[in-house]
């Protein structure tokens, strides 16, 4: 059973997190930076030793039944590969598990994607201006390629559209940027820069235009699955990138998911050993997907690990829950952080905390003053943020003064684990700094 959504208690998982009872000069953790990666509750732990302790063998066997031989760690294993498969398409709403790919993170299945779909010149694919660099280079090289091909350099094949002044998303612009030449639109439900979000009526609204003029939706949910409720079946999505280390679970552990008649059309990307069903010197046959898309050796710690995460965020502690805590935090934050902004610092994203999920950024035309938050953080209070550029680079450069700088912006990003209390840490070192920023600055630069 979930925990309820409108008396969630972080203090009833806290204790799940061995990572949380660390102790540093007396004091615990406070961590801040699970839009990059969360922290593991301890079944996701004890299921990834299970596998090296119990059964550390090569693949079990697919789907498909054409995995290696079975005999005993192997059939162990194989029915925990089968078993988290299905667990991964149940919470995406899959129509079956062989529409999931296991990759390494979402930019590897992002990857998959754009060079697996074939473009040719001519066809265009659509994103905003504040792509991740995973949902934005995977297309600019596909777009590098098709230049060449067609030998015009300026041949147009990523086509742009903006977003609102806050950095809202505005339908009406995405809607303007489909013409009949999309062949792809591929879009991030949520931003890591600053926490925005694609409501789900503008999802099914763009996925409907795409469809209308024979494209596909390719959704990088990177930043939605670990925090609410995501049906690829509802919202119409063709393909979805999303991370299992984002959501409690293994490092370097990602999921593709892709609709039977898409993923089938896709060319393998990356191939060899495990993605055919046989091989003659000249010629090759190719699995079924999702076979012929999990090239070599895989990550059986990792897909044994993932069940357990899904299980323990879905099903534990469940994302109604996730996301009003979300929300409380980060009201409770921006409440604090306002009025100490003045013009050392701005916040980026819309002022409103709820149109922001779990994401707050802070960005400053001073990167010492931005590091020096960060240092005042980490060692005052073992608070762990991130400063850089956040993979938005492109965005950054076209929006604001960035002067060059990768380190102009800090970022706190919740999970459900995290408490006011933590919160009050970080903004008391703020403020702190923001009282004698030379001081600060000075100190350990
Ligand atoms: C929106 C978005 N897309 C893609 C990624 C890439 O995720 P990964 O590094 O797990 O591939 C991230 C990572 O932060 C992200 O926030």
């Amino acid at each position: 059973m979930p925990m309820a959504a409108d008396s969630f208690d972080p203090q009833a998982v806290r204790g799940d997190f061995p990572s949380l009872a660390r102790l540093r000069g007396g004091k615990p953790p406070i961590y801040l930076n699970n839009t990059c990666m969360t922290l593991r509750p301890r079944p996701v732990i004890e299921a990834i030793t299970a596998y090296y302790a119990e059964f550390p063998t090569c693949g079990g066997g697919r789907l498909d039944a054409q995995g290696r031989s079975s005999n005993w760690f192997q059939g162990e294993l194989h029915e925990h590969e089968v078993e988290s498969r299905r667990l991964m398409a149940e919470l995406l709403g899959a129509a079956s598990p062989s529409e999931i790919v296991w990759t390494r993170n979402a930019t590897e299945a992002l990857n998959i994607v754009a060079h697996g779909l074939q473009l040719e010149p001519g066809d265009e694919v659509v994103g905003c201006v504040r792509e991740h660099n995973s949902n934005l280079v995977p297309w600019l090289e596909v777009e590098r390629e098709l230049r060449a091909r067609a030998g015009d350099p300026e041949l147009v094949v990523r086509r742009t559209f903006d977003l609102k002044p806050d950095g809202a998303f505005d339908l009406a612009q995405a809607l303007e940027a489909i013409s009949p030449r999309t062949r792809v639109l591929a879009i991030g439900h949520a931003s890591n820069l600053d926490g925005t979000r694609i409501s789900d009526e503008d999802l099914k609204t763009l996925a409907d235009r795409v469809h209308a003029v024979g494209g596909v939706l390719v959704l990088d949910a990177a930043q939605t699955v670990p925090h609410r409720h995501v049906d690829v079946q509802a919202l119409g999505v063709d393909f979805l990138a999303c991370s299992i280390h984002k959501m409690c679970g293994p490092t370097a552990m990602g999921a593709l998911y892709g609709r039977k008649e898409s993923l089938t059309a896709l060319r393998p990307f990356i191939v060899g050993g495990d993605t055919v069903s046989d091989t003659w010197l000249d010629r090759v046959e190719y699995k079924l997907p999702p076979g012929r898309f999990e090239a070599g050796l895989q990550h059986y710690a990792g897909m044994v690990g993932t069940a357990a995460a899904i299980r323990y965020v879905r099903d534990h502690v469940g994302f109604e829950a996730i996301e009003a805590h979300e929300r409380r935090l980060n009201r409770h934050l921006t409440h604090r952080l306002l009025p100490l902004l003045g013009d050392h610092l701005q916040l980026l994203g819309p002022v409103d905390a709820d149109q922001r999920g779990g994401v707050l950024t802070l960005a400053s035309h001073s990167g010492a003053l931005i590091n020096a938050i960060e240092r005042q953080a980490d060692r005052q209070a073992n608070v762990m943020v991130r400063v850089g550029m956040f993979c938005s680079n492109a965005y950054l450069h076209e929006r604001f003064d960035t002067r060059g700088s990768a380190a102009n912006n800090l970022r706190v990003s919740v999970y459900f684990y995290n408490t006011l209390d933590e919160l009050d840490v970080f903004a008391d070192v703020v403020e702190g700094v923001l009282a004698d920023p030379v001081a600060a600055m000075d100190e350990g630069a």
